[in-house]
C-alpha cells in the first residue's frame, strides 16, 4: 500500500481517542457454536436490552496496537497472547472463549480492512485494535447470556499520555481498591474499570496523570496504575515488579522483562514490593503497557507528599529509556525481532 491512498488525517496530532474506520469484524455465538464471522460497516450495535452484558458487566475486552514498519509491512505485536487473555478471561467471566483462529482472524481482517487508517511510519501513532465480547439476549436473571458477539473495532491513536516519545508521569497511591485479591483485577473483564474513573479523578486532583493501586488486603504492596503495570529499576541494578493475583499480566510488561534480561543483562524479578520498605531502592519508575508503552514515571504521591525518582522525577533515566527503544525498535520493526513478537499483517 503507498502513502498516497492513506486517510488525509494529521498523524501528528492524534490523541488516544476513537476516529471511526471504514470496517469491524463481528461473529456470534449461539446454541454452541461460533458464526464464521464477517467485516462489516456499522460501528452502532444493536442489542437485546436485556443483555447481560448491560446489566451485570458479562463483557471483557482486549487492546493491542498494529504499527507501520520503515519497510511499508503492518506488524502486530505478540496477539497470541492477547487471545490467550481474552480466553482466560472469558473463562473467569463464564464466557464461551472465541478460538484462537476466529480471533487472529478477525485481529487481521479488522486491520487489512482498514489499511488506509493505520498510521505511516514514523508519525508516532498506531493503530489501536479492540477485540471485545459481550453477552447479549434477553435474560434477566443473573445467569450467563443465551447469546455473544466478538467484535474487533479499531481506532488510528497518538500517545496515552498527551506528548509524543517518552514523557515523564506522575501516579498518586489511590485510597480506593482496583481489584480484591481473589477477584477479577487478573483478567481483562470491563467491569474492573469504571470504578478506576474515580480513583482517576482524584489522582487528577492532585496533580497526578493517574492513581496507582496498592494491595486491597494490607495496602502495602504496588500493584499497578489504572491501565498499565508498573516496572522499577533498583540500586541492584535489577527490574523489578509487582508480583499479584490481582493485577492484570500485561504483555507489554513480560516483554519488556524480557528485553530487560536479555539486551540490557539485567536480572528482572517478579516479586512482591513494599511500597514504604522498598522505597530508597528506587531508581526509575515506568508505568507499561500496551497504550503507555512505556511511560517513566518522575513521582508518585502517596502518606501526603511526592517522592520523586531519577533526575529529581522530571528526567528520563537510562534503563527505562533503553527498554522503550528496544522495545519500540521490535515493534515498528526498526531492528531484528529476535524473540520472534512481532506478526505481519
Ligand atoms: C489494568 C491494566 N493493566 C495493565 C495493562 C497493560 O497490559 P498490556 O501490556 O497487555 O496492554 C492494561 C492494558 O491493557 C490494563 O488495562
Amino acid at each position: 500500500m503507498n502513502a498516497q491512498e492513506k486517510k488525509s488525517i494529521d498523524w501528528k496530532s492524534l490523541g488516544f481517542d476513537y476516529t471511526k474506520t471504514d470496517f469491524r469484524f463481528t461473529a456470534k455465538y449461539s446454541k454452541g457454536q461460533w458464526s464464521e464471522g464477517e467485516l462489516i460497516t456499522d460501528e452502532v450495535m444493536h442489542i437485546h436490552e436485556g443483555s447481560p452484558a448491560l446489566h451485570y458487566a458479562q463483557q471483557c475486552f482486549e487492546g493491542m496496537k498494529a504499527q507501520t514498519a520503515a519497510d511499508e509491512r503492518i506488524l502486530l505485536f505478540r496477539p497470541e497472547m492477547n487471545c490467550e487473555r481474552m480466553r482466560n478471561t472469558a473463562d473467569r467471566l463464564s464466557m464461551p472463549e472465541v478460538p484462537e483462529d476466529l480471533f487472529l482472524r478477525g485481529v487481521t481482517e479488522a486491520v487489512r480492512a482498514n489499511t488506509a487508517w493505520v498510521p505511516p511510519y514514523g508519525s508516532g501513532a498506531s493503530l489501536y485494535v479492540r477485540p471485545l465480547l459481550i453477552g447479549i439476549g434477553e435474560n434477566m436473571g443473573l445467569r450467563p447470556a443465551p447469546e455473544y458477539e466478538f467484535r474487533v473495532m479499531v481506532s488510528p491513536v497518538g500517545p496515552y499520555y498527551k506528548s509524543r516519545g517518552l514523557s515523564v508521569i506522575s501516579l498518586a497511591v489511590s485510597d480506593f481498591d482496583r481489584a480484591a485479591p481473589h477477584g477479577t483485577g487478573d483478567v481483562k473483564a470491563g467491569a474492573n474499570y469504571p470504578g478506576g474513573l474515580y480513583a482517576t479523578r482524584k489522582a487528577q486532583e492532585l496533580g497526578a496523570n493517574e492513581a496507582l493501586y496498592l494491595d486491597a488486603a494490607q495496602r502495602r504492596y504496588i500493584e499497578e496504575a489504572g491501565s498499565a503495570n508498573i516496572v522499577i529499576s533498583t540500586t541492584s541494578n535489577t527490574l523489578i515488579t509487582p508480583k499479584s493475583a490481582a493485577i492484570l499480566p500485561s504483555i507489554t510488561r513480560r516483554s519488556i522483562m524480557d528485553i530487560a534480561r536479555v539486551d540490557l543483562g539485567m536480572e528482572a524479578e517478579e516479586r512482591a514490593i513494599d511500597l514504604r520498605e522498598e522505597l530508597d531502592t528506587f531508581v526509575e519508575v515506568a508505568a507499561c503497557g500496551t497504550a503507555a508503552v512505556l511511560s517513566p514515571v518522575g513521582k508518585i504521591w502517596f502518606d501526603d507528599t511526592w517522592h520523586s525518582f531519577y533526575g529529581n522525577g522530571e528526567e528520563v533515566g537510562p534503563v527505562m529509556q533503553q527498554l522503550y527503544d528496544g522495545l519500540c525498535q521490535i515493534q515498528n520493526g526498526e531492528r531484528e525481532d529476535s524473540f520472534g513478537w512481532t506478526v505481519e499483517v
